[in-house]
């Protein structure tokens, strides 16, 4: 399952990104990058519960890993973190949108309230804040 080990892998890369920020504005910054890892894991955890109540299994963080890697440990600014974490939440969505056709409609429903907040994030307070 595509969307399980996206965010398996984003979940971890955000955390880096949080924690190898430097520059301006520090600490909201610092804090935001939080707040989204622990929206991607939140998301992760309610999401493999309910794929797994309808027959998907989880991946393994291995497969997640050989699927999309690890991002490389070094220091990056606001723009550059908030770019990496605005393309996530654009492949979540898109990942999101394939997934529709194959899952009953209270699965959706959750997702839904996922793809809401990342594409609020995303397209909206990221797309203002970086001029895209
Ligand atoms: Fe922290």
């Amino acid at each position: 399952m595509n969307l399980l080990m996206l965010l398996k892998v984003y979940a971890n890369n955000i955390q880096i990104l949080h924690r190898h920020l430097i520059g301006a504005n520090w600490l909201s910054n610092h804090e935001r990058l939080q707040s989204y890892y622990e929206e991607v894991q939140k998301c992760l955890d309610d999401l493999t519960e309910l794929f797994m109540s309808v027959g998907y299994r989880e991946p393994s963080l291995q497969e997640s890993l050989n699927y999309d890697g690890e991002i490389e440990i070094r220091n990056r600014d606001a723009e550059e973190s908030f770019t990496l974490a605005q393309l996530y939440f654009r492949n979540l969505i898109a990942e999101m949108n394939r997934l529709k056709s194959e899952l009953p409609g209270d699965v959706v429903s959750k997702m839904e309230e996922y793809q809401e907040w990342f594409r609020l994030e995303a397209d909206y307070k990221l797309k203002q804040e970086l001029g895209d």
